[in-house]
C-alpha cells in the first residue's frame, strides 16, 4: 500500500531533508510544505545538477508532482519569485502544479530589517537567526496583524493592513533610512505579485483533503528539525514555528487520519546553526574533520555548522514527540574516516544519570553527555546501495541507533546524490 507519510527532521535541521523528501515522492502525487520559510535550505542532487529549496516542496524537482504551499508556510514573495527564476533557469516546470494557500502569511521586507534589528539588540544573547524575517512574521501572524496571500487581491484591505503596520512598528520603521522600511514600495511590490499568485493560490486543505478521499498519496514535507521547535526545542534559540509532525496537521489544515507514517531524517552525526545548547558538540579537531568531509556548511546562510557526535538522548525525544515509525539515516559515509564513534547514551546533570532531554534550558546547557565508543570502519560507504555491502562496524552502529530507538531503518543515505541510497524495505 502506498502510504501518506510525513517527513520531518530530528535534530537542529540539515538533515538531508530534502534528499529523503526527493526519493520518497517518487511514489506519491503531491508534496505539501507545512510550516517555515525561507530559512530553510533543502538540498537534492541529481546526476551532477544540484538544487537548493527554500520555500518551494523538493519534490518539485519531479516532473509532473504536485506541490503545495500550506497556510503553516511564512512566504517571502521576493525569495519566492527568486526561487522560480532559479527554477527556471535549471528547467524546472512548475506552472500548474505548484500551489500555495490563500491563508499563509507573507515575510515583507519589514520583517527581515526587524529581525537583523532584534538580533543586533539582542547582543551576545542573538539567536543566530537566518535573518530571513521569520520570527517577526510569525509574530505578526500570531498578533492577528499578519499580511496574507488572499490581501494580495483586495487592495484597499492590503493598503489598509499596511497603514496599521506603519503605527505598529513605528519603533522600527519611523525613522529608519533602511528601503525595507518603506511600506509604499512594499504595498506596489504586492499589487505586482498578483500576477505570480493568481494561478497558484488554492484551498490547500480542501484540495489535499479531496485528494487524499480520492486515493491519492500525499508527502508532507517538514523544515527545520525538532531542537529548533518553538514548543519543544531549545527555546529560546529555536526558530519561530512548530517543526514536529503535529505541525504538519495545523499548517495544511488537514485531520490526523491523513497521516498513515511519520519518517524521522537523522544525520549520522549531529549539526547545529547558530547559538544554544548543544550537547554532543565538539570544538576540536573531530569536530573540525566532520565538518570539512561533511561539508557542513549552511545551504541557506553559507554559515559554518557546529558539529558533534549522534545524541540517543537527543533523538529520543523526538522520536517520542514525533511519533517517528522509521528514520532515514544520512551522511553515513562521512564517518567513513573516523577509527571510533561515539554516541552519547545519556546526560550527567548535577551528578545524576538522565536519559530524557531537560526542557529548561539552564538544565540542558550544562548536561554532560555521557559516550559509549563504537568501532569505526575506517572504509569507504560513499555510493553504497545495500545494506549487506555495508561494513560490518557499519551495520552495528545503524543497529546500535535503531535498537535503541526502537523503530526501524527505512533508508540510509551513502551520498548526496539521489542514486547514493540504501532503500531498506524495498
Ligand atoms: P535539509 O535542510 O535537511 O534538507 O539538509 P541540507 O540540504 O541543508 O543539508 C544536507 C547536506 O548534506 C546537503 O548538502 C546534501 O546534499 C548533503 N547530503 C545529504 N545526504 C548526504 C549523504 O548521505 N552523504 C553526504 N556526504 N552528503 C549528503
Ligand atoms: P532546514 O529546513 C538549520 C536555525 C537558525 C537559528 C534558528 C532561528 O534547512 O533544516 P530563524 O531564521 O528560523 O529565526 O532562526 O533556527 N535554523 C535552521 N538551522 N536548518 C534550518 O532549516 C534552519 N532554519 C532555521 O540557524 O539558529
Ligand atoms: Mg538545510
Amino acid at each position: 500500500m502506498k502510504k501518506n507519510r510525513i517527513v520531518v527532521g530530528c535534530q537542529w535541521g540539515d538533515e538531508g531533508k530534502g534528499k529523503v523528501v526527493d526519493l520518497l515522492a517518487a511514489d506519491v502525487d503531491i508534496i505539501a510544505r507545512f510550516q517555515g520559510g525561507a530559512n530553510a535550505g533543502h538540498t537534492i542532487v541529481v546526476d551532477d545538477t544540484k538544487y537548493v529549496l527554500h520555500l518551494i516542496p523538493s519534490g518539485i524537482v519531479h516532473d509532473g508532482k504536485e506541490c503545495y504551499i500550506g497556510n503553516g508556510v511564512v512566504l517571502d514573495p521576493i525569495g519566492f519569485v527568486e526561487e522560480l527564476r532559479v527554477l527556471d533557469s535549471q528547467g524546472i516546470d512548475y506552472h500548474g502544479r505548484l500551489f500555495v494557500s490563500p491563508a499563509t502569511n507573507l515575510v515583507l521586507p519589514y520583517h527581515k530589517l526587524i529581525d537583523a534589528i532584534d538580533e543586533k539588540n539582542r547582543g551576545t544573547s542573538s539567536i543566530g537567526t537566518t535573518r530571513r524575517g521569520i520570527g517577526p512574521a510569525y509574530i505578526d501572524k500570531v498578533a492577528r496583524n499578519g499580511i496574507r496571500i488572499a490581501d494580495l487581491f483586495a487592495p484597499d484591505r492590503l493598503k489598509k493592513r499596511l497603514d496599521w503596520q506603519r503605527v505598529i512598528k513605528e519603533r522600527y520603521l519611523a525613522d529608519s533610512t533602511d528601503e525595507r522600511a518603506d511600506l509604499n514600495r512594499t504595498y506596489e511590490m504586492l499589487i505586482d505579485m498578483q500576477k505570480v499568485f493568481r494561478e497558484m493560490v488554492v484551498d490547500v486543505s480542501r484540495s489535499l483533503f479531496e485528494a487524499h478521499r480520492t486515493g491519492r498519496t500525499i508527502l508532507y514535507e517538514g523544515a527545520q528539525g525538532v531542537m529548533l521547535d518553538v514548543d519543544l526545542g531549545t527555546y529560546p534559540f529555536a526558530t519561530s514555528s512548530n517543526t514536529t509532525a503535529g505541525g504538519a496537521l495545523t499548517g495544511l489544515g488537514i485531520g490526523p487520519r491523513m497521516i498513515d507514517e511519520v519518517v524521522g531524517v537523522i544525520k549520522a552525526y549531529t549539526t547545529r546553526v547558530g547559538a544554544g545548547p548543544f550537547p554532543t558538540e565538539l570544538i576540536d579537531d573531530v569536530g573540525e574533520h566532520l565538518r570539512r568531509r561533511g561539508d557542513e556548511f549552511g545551504a541557506t546562510t553559507g554559515r559554518p555548522r557546529r558539529c558533534g557526535w549522534l545524541d540517543l538522548v537527543q533523538l529520543r525525544h523526538a522520536m517520542r514527540i514525533n511519533g517517528v515509525d522509521s528514520i532515514a539515516v544520512t551522511k553515513l559515509d562521512v564517518l567513513d574516516e573516523s577509527s571510533e564513534i561515539k554516541v552519547c547514551t545519556e546526560y550527567e546533570l548535577d551528578g545524576q544519570r538522565i536519559d530524557q532531554v531537560p526542557l529548561d534550558l539552564s538544565e540542558l546547557s550544562h548536561v554532560r553527555p555521557v559516550y559509549r565508543t563504537l568501532p569505526g570502519w575506517l572504509s569507504p560507504t560513499t555510493g553504497v546501495t545495500n545494506f549487506a555491502d555495508l561494513p560490518q562496524s557499519a551495520r552495528q552502529y545503524l543497529n546500535f541507533i535503531a535498537e535503541d530507538l526502537g523503530v526501524k531503518i527505512c533508508l540510509v543515505s551513502t551520498g548526496a546524490k539521489r542514486q547514493q541510497t540504501i532503500m531498506c524495505n524495498a
